[in-house]
């Protein structure tokens, strides 16, 4: 389809283009649940600069425009937490959000050690439970979202990434 999306680890002055890309990628899921609370809607700018900061952040670019994005973090119980995983709705069905996935993963398993990785969604968003359990998550328990939306938590142990394709 003649289009190059390329992933790579987000620069500091990504941050911005990040932040308006999840709050327009999110709407789908705020609807979903008739809640504008949601964790990525209220994220303020100053927070998603200190992730890109700290955190494994990955962006899909295609040109300059930024158009996809995933973090994650190791957590002390040597697990790796992965979250915001958004691609923009024009883009959407054509593999970015797994490549995207699977661009965190190798970074937390093979540079941040981490043994497991972990991610949640809403109970209700179907589409994105298939996706993670395409690549091999498996639901380990449930848990409820500072907006309230009950979540389902997933997980895979590292190492089971596809590293080729
Ligand atoms: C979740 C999200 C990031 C997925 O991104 P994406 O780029 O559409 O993901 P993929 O393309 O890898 O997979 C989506 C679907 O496209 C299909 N697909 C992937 N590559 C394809 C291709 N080349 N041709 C046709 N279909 C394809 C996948 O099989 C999948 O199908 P399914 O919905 O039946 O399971 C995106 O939908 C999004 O931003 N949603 C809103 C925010 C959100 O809910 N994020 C997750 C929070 S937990």
């Amino acid at each position: 389809m003649g289009m190059s999306v390329t992933i790579s680890a987000a620069a500091e002055q990504d941050a911005e283009q990040i932040f308006r890309l999840q709050y327009l990628c999110f709407q789908s899921e705020a609807a979903l649940y008739a809640n504008y609370r949601i964790d990525p809607l209220v994220q303020t700018l100053d927070s998603v600069r200190e992730e890109v900061a700290t955190d494994c952040v990955f962006v899909a670019r295609l040109g300059d425009e930024v158009v996809g994005s995933v973090r994650g973090r190791v957590t002390e119980d040597g697990a790796a937490s992965i979250g915001k995983l958004c691609v923009h709705p024009r883009l959407q069905g054509h593999g970015i959000g797994a490549r995207l996935l699977r661009a965190a993963e190798s970074a937390l398993g093979e540079q941040r050690g981490a043994k497991r990785f972990r991610l949640h969604t809403g109970h209700r968003s179907e589409s994105n439970l298939r996706l993670y359990r395409r690549v091999g998550y498996e639901t380990v328990g449930t848990a409820e979202g500072a907006d309230g939306v009950p979540m389902i938590v997933l997980e895979k142990p590292a190492g089971t990434y596809a590293t080729t394709a």
